[in-house]
């Protein structure tokens, strides 16, 4: 196989990466990371930069087109201000750009196919129309696989732990069978019915207003069935009195946020004989 250098063998924009990366931390709405918790995640931005640059031949790959230092230079400066575009989390859907992105790594994979034309196998291996899919075998929370196919790659992802296998599931496998398709639940299929819908449903809208609807059905009948496990609880001036921020509550009734459930023991000791007390330690 003919070889050819890629960007990622030469430079890469760290510094636009590092800033995108670590923005994204404090990002909640829409992120994979609201999914579900995954302890090692990856920051898509970084996924996505190392996979264009490990994708792209680095400029010097064609001294042909680039000859000079110079051009390979100002060629290589181009690709680093896609890659400091692409990593911004605004432009995760930014269609345009993503485009960009595919043309470049087509672009360098015809050059590949073209080299390889020799290849015994070229046929199967260098098909000019056909990119090479993408596997990541410890996909984890699944950032590397959800870029590969952002950028246009057949995506591939697998692990040891069924969490993630789950995770990658619900955001690679899934989304895209269903994309473009219009909600199914009854509330959409009413809205259909009546002709009020009118509207084109991009990429995984749809299923995404499916799950919205069918997980607040799931909550709801939750809230049905054992809602009354958790109850609101009074705030009383005794738990002001350790806790002055609630003082402002007193009275008032506030949601509880986590519940600690123990068995139960008659209280061993005779002046609390009909007391019920709780089998569980507390450590500070
Ligand atoms: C560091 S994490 C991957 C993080 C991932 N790149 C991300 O962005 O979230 C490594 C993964 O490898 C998986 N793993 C470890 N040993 C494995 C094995 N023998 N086969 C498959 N997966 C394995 C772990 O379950 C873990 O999810």
């Amino acid at each position: 196989m003919i070889y050819k250098k890629k960007l990622i063998e030469v430079a890469l924009p760290l510094e636009a990466i590092n800033v995108a990366s670590a923005r994204e931390k404090s990002i909640r709405h829409g992120h994979p990371s609201t999914l579900h918790l995954w302890w090692a995640r990856r920051p898509l931005a970084a996924a996505r930069a190392v996979i264009f640059a490990q994708m792209v031949d680095d400029p010097s790959a064609h001294p042909d087109i680039f000859p000079t230092e110079k051009k390979q230079e100002k060629e290589r400066q181009r690709l680093f201000r896609i890659i400091e575009e692409l990593v911004k989390w605004e432009n995760t859907t930014n269609e345009t750009l993503l485009q960009q992105a595919r043309e470049e790594i087509w672009q360098s994979w015809r050059y590949t196919c073209a080299e390889n034309a020799g290849h015994p196998r070229a046929k199967e291996l260098f098909d000019r129309y056909k990119l090479p899919a993408f596997h990541d075998p410890f996909a984890g929370g699944g950032a590397l696989p959800l870029e590969a196919q952002r950028l246009g790659l057949e995506s591939y992802a697998s692990d040891l732990n069924p969490v993630a296998v789950l995770i990658n599931k619900a955001m690679i496998e899934i989304p895209p069978k269903f994309a473009g398709k219009q909600p199914v639940n009854p509330e959409w299929q009413q809205k259909s019915i009546a002709g009020k819908m009118g509207r084109e449903w991009k990429g995984a809208q749809g299923l995404a207003e499916d799950v919205r609807y069918y997980g607040q059905w799931m909550r709801d009948e939750a809230e049905k069935r054992i809602g009354h496990l958790y109850p609101k609880i009074e705030v009383t001036a005794a738990m002001a009195e350790e806790r002055p921020d609630l003082k402002k509550y007193v009275g008032g009734k506030l949601t509880v946020i986590a519940w600690l459930w123990a068995r139960t023991v008659k209280s061993p000791n005779p002046a609390f004989s009909n007391v019920d007390v709780p089998l569980a330690a507390c450590r500070n």
